[in-house]
């Protein structure tokens, strides 16, 4: 087993127990991780306590407010964590958002605004929360981040639309900081998770059809789970990863090699 004993991170994207970012977090609560986690806007006001509720099951004791677009929220929460410990090992950002109206009609008719709010919350988000980690990370002598993405990022799946461009600038984001923090020994990996059932994924239409091609065309011939996707982020987050940065690594059955 891949020990977290003394390691400190920052879970971003827990919005119920279907969330990635829930089996991310419980995988490394497994490993003996110390974590923060962040609660995003919620116009029904479910996240915050279904959070609370998540770190009481993992015996987390921060649990801050986040909103990607908010600068100063971003830097509060660092600011708090540096504060509780004076360092980090690690930071996950499992966080997407794109207007639903968006994911159903024609991908050309989607409006500046959309585009904007889906890059800005899917993709840009990252830069601000590495930028602000990046000093944290040193003073524990490196650190290792990783963000979720989709194959709609390189091929035009079905109704993902403006998804894809939003995922591809992730991809393309992480690539840079990996470059740019790599000589302070941070790492930068993306997780390419096949389709999974979560609350994000509720909004594309047709998203039972989706579910059904992952399954029927991947290479075990079958969907991931959220624990597979778990593992996975929890392996590129741990030293045993030290030589991987800048990836973006598969976890979907085989889905991107088929052919058909
Ligand atoms: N479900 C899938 O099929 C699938 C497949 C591949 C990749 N992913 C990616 O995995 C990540 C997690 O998604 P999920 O499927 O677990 O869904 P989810 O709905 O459980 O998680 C999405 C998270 O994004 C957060 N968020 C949205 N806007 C925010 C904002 N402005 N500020 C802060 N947080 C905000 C939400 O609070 C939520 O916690 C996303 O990047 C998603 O694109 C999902």
């Amino acid at each position: 087993m891949i020990s977290f004993k003394g390691k400190k991170g920052l879970v971003v994207g827990i919005a119920n127990q279907k969330s990635i970012a829930y089996a991310v977090a419980k995988r490394l609560h497994e490993c003996g991780a110390e974590m923060a986690f962040t609660y995003g806007p919620d116009p029904k006001e479910r996240f915050k306590g279904n959070v609370q509720e998540v770190a009481d099951e993992m015996g987390v004791k921060v649990v801050l407010p986040l909103d990607v677009r908010d600068d100063a929220m971003n830097q509060a929460v660092f600011a708090e964590l540096d504060r509780q410990w004076g360092g980090l090992d690690f930071l996950v950002h499992s966080v997407a958002f794109a207007d639903r109206g968006d994911l159903e009609k024609p991908f050309s008719s989607t409006g500046r605004e959309g585009w904007r709010m889906a890059l800005e919350i899917s993709a840009y988000s990252l830069l601000p929360m590495v930028q602000q980690a990046a000093p944290l990370f040193k003073k524990n002598g490196g650190g290792s981040v990783v963000s979720m993405s989709f194959i709609g990022s390189v091929l035009a799946v079905p109704n993902y639309n403006v998804m894809g461009p939003a995922k591809a600038a992730l991809e393309s984001a992480n690539r840079y900081l990996a470059r740019e923090l790599g000589p302070d020994n941070i790492r930068c990996n993306v997780v390419s998770a096949g389709a999974l059932r979560t609350l994000s994924s509720s909004g594309i239409k047709s998203f039972g059809d989706m579910l059904k091609v992952a399954g029927d065309h991947s290479a075990l011939g079958r969907t991931v789970t959220q624990d597979e996707v778990a593992t996975a982020t929890t392996f590129l987050l741990s030293d045993w990863a030290s030589g991987i940065t800048g990836q973006t690594i598969y976890v979907d059955s085989g889905f991107n090699i088929m052919a058909n």
